[in-house]
């Protein structure tokens, strides 16, 4: 067989060796279905998300009520909604601006007003069938600058989207207006000519687009239900303060994070190869008009990408206080080359001690794999490194 191409036992064997030389001390089953993500943290996917059980088994055994818990490359918020429900002083960072809009929507507590979402659906709906009617002649809403466009989006689609973003921009009440526009863009993937797989945008031939109105209109009453029920979970949230999020660069973290300051670190760093999580969500960004992250700032793209993740980690060190626990979660991919060796030398050589490994099964079936799939990852590991007293 051709090095790279899919080999489950080379997988296999590989993990094996990793485990039996870097220390594994334990093994944790954690779901990763649909339905593991609960309460707000189906609100939106996210490419490479960890399950959020991930980090509440973590946070539940090394760290206490009130402790401050970072998470430098929060992605899609996972850690931030369990850090805030777990009642840990949150502080998340990420390079891109769609991850902390997720993130602070998923997270901030909101009061579902039935009559206001009824209202608000209606009169969307309306303007809709309005403009079906006269085949959108009439037609004057902006449409954002989304990249080849019609490539991506057939036309009725296109003016659908317009219209529901148009009625969302109106809204005065910000926390209401962020919450319908992750609705929205929660929705964009499944109505595009792309495939529906949070993964590089590729069309997917003869795609059966769903009716946009009705998707939006079901995501946003599940999304409320989701919120409701996180409300009520929290409780009296008043004691509590709302994580803090930064749109920042995490080889500069110190410039806005006290060194010695954190209690607890659970984070999972880009892979570097190459794929950047804002070309997956490039239709996203586009439509919802945030700013991308250039290519210098995004780490998976650095030309020294071990070098600058190893700046990361320093960053991670200094931040961290003495005597307190740091978990970086990552799979190990099929090659040889194994990212957790990197991980492991470069923490050891900022200052960190390394502890050991947990274990975490990734439960899928082999048959959705291609032949050639070459990052199949059967497993998590969470490593545990230390800064010493
Ligand atoms: C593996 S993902 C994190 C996924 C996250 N654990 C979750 O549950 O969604 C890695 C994240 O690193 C972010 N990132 C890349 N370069 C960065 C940088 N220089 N500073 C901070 N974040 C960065 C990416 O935007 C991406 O969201």
């Amino acid at each position: 067989m051709k090095k790279g191409n899919f080999n489950i036992n080379r997988i296999n064997r590989n993990i094996k060796n990793v485990e039996n030389k870097f220390n594994k001390i334990d093994e944790w089953l954690i779901p990763r279905d649909r339905f593991s993500f609960y309460l707000t943290h189906d609100f939106h996917p996210y490419f490479a998300a960890y399950p959020p059980e991930l980090v509440s088994r973590i946070l539940n055994k090394y760290s206490n009520v009130g402790d401050v818990f970072l998470d430098p490359f929060m992605g899609g918020g996972s850690s931030i909604v369990e850090g805030f429900r777990l009642k840990r002083k949150t502080i998340g960072i990420d390079i891109s601006p769609l991850s902390k809009f997720i993130s602070e929507v998923k997270t901030k507590p909101f009061i579902i007003d039935e009559k206001k979402i009824r209202k608000l659906l209606l009169k969307i709906r309306e303007d809709i069938f309005k403009h079906n009617l006269d085949n959108y002649k009439n037609f004057d809403y902006p449409t954002p600058n989304v990249t080849n466009i019609s490539k991506w989006f057939k036309k009725n689609v296109r003016f659908e989207l317009s219209i529901i973003l148009y009625h969302i921009n109106k809204i005065k009440n910000i926390t209401f207006k962020k919450f319908l526009l992750l609705a929205f863009s929660s929705i964009i993937r499944k109505v595009s000519n792309a495939k529906n797989a949070q993964q590089h945008l590729c069309i997917k031939k003869d795609k059966k687009i769903p009716q946009v109105y009705s998707l939006f209109e079901e995501k946003v009453k599940l999304m409320s239900n989701q919120m409701k029920e996180y409300v009520t979970k929290l409780g009296s949230i008043s004691n509590y303060t709302l994580p803090k999020l930064y749109v920042y660069d995490i080889r500069k973290m110190t410039n806005i994070i006290e060194p010695n300051s954190v209690d607890i670190i659970i984070t999972s760093p880009p892979y570097g190869t190459g794929s950047r999580y804002t070309d997956v969500h490039r239709l996203n960004f586009e439509w919802l008009n945030l700013k991308k992250p250039n290519k210098k700032e995004t780490l998976e793209t650095t030309s020294d990408f071990k070098l600058e993740l190893k700046k990361g980690i320093e960053e991670m060190y200094k931040v961290l206080k003495k005597g307190k626990y740091c978990f970086i979660v990552y799979g190990d991919p099929s090659t040889e080359d194994s990212i957790t060796k990197e991980v492991i030398k470069d923490a050891l050589n900022v200052g960190f001690k390394y502890e050991g490994l947990i274990s975490c099964p990734i439960e899928k079936t082999i048959s959705n794999h291609h032949e050639k799939y070459r990052r199949f990852i059967p497993k998590d590991f969470i490593l545990i490194f230390k800064k010493s007293n």
